[in-house]
């Protein structure tokens, strides 16, 4: 670390030396890490491409500082990968912020880091409750497990449903949709009568979709990454006949708009908890979807998206304020409240964590024949249940 500092304080001396142009031509950088190759590539697109949005509707400065993205490929979950990335960022690249982390490890793994050197950094995804604990500098956009797991365990139960098995990906967000879930199923009443932890890497579920069958629970609750892990998931809930013996599926992220037509019509009816619908009708998700399209044809929008459309917003208020002069930026995002794609929504001026609405939604198809989450019930202005009740 002390060699990080000595680069820093050699790159601010060149920042200082080649100072004096007027404010707007000084760029403050932004470091971008997410997957752009691999199985989880999508992540690093669709972050992109919502960034790449937010500038066109917003320009590319502010408060007089221009903002340049710089964006680097962390591949999967690779922790100590996405500590040298940020490491490099920072003492070569010059960067002020950073942005993305689709992986809880990857996040964790950056945090010492962004203590030492000061860098706030916006969470796009990763939803694993203890992150924000972890460092000051981190503000997040999308969503915690817990924060979307009660809000479905609640429904699943007025519903009349009284016993479910659990299923999740064994690492941070899997334990946490495990425990937020069963916290609140049974505190109503309900049974949970079987929880599998199932490896990040696994991706034959048969084995644990034949045991969940023999129990025959009124539903399974699971939860996996969205992409490639959760698409084989529900393959295999269809193949494997839960569906049609009657065991409800319950889940998070997994009809992500990214999916749901390669899942096709096994889709339909599906009923999840989540915080965006690519489908949510307002006026400004209207206009973000539609310009998503304008520039990306044949790009939808998803649960990425919108956290790096909502992160690019808090990264120009803090831009916008303080520039490069980022060691006090995190205050000026606290408490902010402003209308994203997917509802209003604010940053707890405690956690740094969103506060918005979560959406009881079922998969149909729209009007043109398209699959999508359509909203149905609303649980207004959820905070991070995990770090509230925790
Ligand atoms: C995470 O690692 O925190 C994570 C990854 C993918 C998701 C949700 C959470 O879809």
């Amino acid at each position: 670390m002390k060699k990080l500092f000595a680069a820093l304080s050699a790159a601010s001396a060149i920042g200082l030396a080649s100072a004096g142009p007027a404010l707007a031509d000084h760029t403050v950088k932004v470091g971008i890490i997410a997957p752009f190759s691999g199985p989880f590539a999508i992540w690093g697109k669709q972050f992109q491409e919502a960034i790449e949005v937010y500038v066109a509707q917003n320009g590319e400065s502010a408060g007089g500082h221009r903002i340049e993205f710089v964006y680097k490929d962390s591949g999967g979950p690779n922790p100590s990968g996405t500590k040298a990335l940020a490491q490099e960022l920072v003492i070569s690249d010059g960067v002020d912020y950073l942005g993305g982390f689709v992986f809880t490890p990857n996040a964790l793994a950056v945090a010492p880091l962004i203590d030492e050197a000061q860098i706030p950094t916006v969470i796009f995804n990763a939803a694993t409750s203890i992150i924000v604990e972890k460092s000051d500098y981190f503000v997040r956009t999308s969503f915690s497990l817990w924060q979307v797991s009660v809000p479905m365990a609640e429904w699943a139960y007025a519903q009349g449903i009284r016993t479910a098995a659990i299923s999740v990906t064994d690492y941070g967000p899997g334990n946490d949709a495990e425990i937020a879930f069963k916290t609140a199923f049974e505190a109503l009443g309900g049974t949970v009568v079987d929880t599998i932890k199932m490896p990040l890497a696994t991706t034959d579920f048969a084995p644990f979709m034949q045991r969940i069958k023999d129990q025959s629970p009124d539903a399974v609750f699971g939860f996996l990454p969205a992409g490639p892990p959760s698409f084989a998931y529900i393959k295999a809930y269809n193949e494997n006949g839960l569906r049609e013996a009657g065991i409800e599926f319950l889940g998070t992220g997994e009809m992500d708009e990214t999916t749901l037509e390669a899942i096709g019509d096994a889709a339909i009816g599906i009923t999840t908890a989540y915080h965006y619908s690519g489908a949510h009708p307002s006026e400004m998700n209207q206009a973000f979807t539609d310009k998503i399209d304008e520039m990306f044809p044949g790009s939808v929008t998803n649960l990425a998206s919108v956290g790096a459309y909502d992160g690019a917003h808090i990264l120009y208020q803090m831009i916008g304020a303080v520039g490069s002069e980022r060691t006090e930026a995190v205050d000026v995002v606290r408490g902010l409240a402003w209308e994203s794609p997917r509802g209003p929504v604010s940053i707890d001026p405690v956690t740094r964590h969103i506060t918005q609405n979560v959406y009881i939604r079922r998969v149909a198809r729209d009007e043109n024949g398209r699959l999508v989450n359509e909203e149905f019930d609303v649980i207004e202005a959820v905070p991070d249940l995990g770090l509230v009740e925790n």
